[in-house]
């Protein structure tokens, strides 16, 4: 049995109901070759297993957690409250005001704690995948490759497209 990869990223949400959007943030991650530990923890619903889910990520290996949360999104914040990693937040689109209230709860952090905040959905939690990779990527070389390579498919693909 070859032994499991160390997970880096945490990634936590609000509500199985934020999965549909937060995949995307694991499958990008997983295009790297990196393994993210994902859970469901909320800020409200569950406070003490997302505050232990936080307190405990640096002695588990985790170096980088990213949070998603929709409405009163306060997930991220209460995460870096409890870690010194960066905490990445997105901010999901919730039954009304289209992410907007999400959006400012996670990056309206007051001063001394701070979440690097991310675009409103799917578009977020993918470049969640990419600022974490280039975190991860300050202390392996190997990742800022893979990230320089990502960067240049992703051009030729935008330059080989043809409209009609
Ligand atoms: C937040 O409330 C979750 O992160 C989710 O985005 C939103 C709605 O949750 P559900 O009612 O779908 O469980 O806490």
């Amino acid at each position: 049995m070859g032994q499991e990869k160390q997970a880096l990223v945490g990634i936590v949400m609000g509500s199985k109901s934020d999965w549909d959007t937060m995949r995307h943030c694991r499958d990008m991650l997983q295009q790297f070759g990196i393994v993210s530990d994902c859970r469901v923890l909320s800020a409200h619903r569950t406070p003490h297993e997302a505050t232990e889910f936080a307190s405990t990520a640096e002695e588990r290996g985790l170096e980088v957690m990213v949070a998603a949360a929709g409405g009163a999104a306060h997930l991220a914040g209460v995460m870096a409250a409890h870690t010194v990693i960066p905490v990445l937040g997105v901010p999901m689109t919730g039954w009304s005001l289209d992410g907007l209230d999400s959006l400012l709860s996670t990056v309206q952090m007051p001063r001394g704690i701070p979440v690097g905040t991310l675009a409103i959905g799917k578009a977020g939690a993918v470049n969640a995948a990419l600022l974490a990779v280039s975190i991860l990527g300050t202390k392996r070389p190997e990742l800022r490759e893979q990230l320089k390579a990502y960067r240049r498919k992703q051009t030729e693909q935008i330059l080989s497209e043809t409209l009609e």
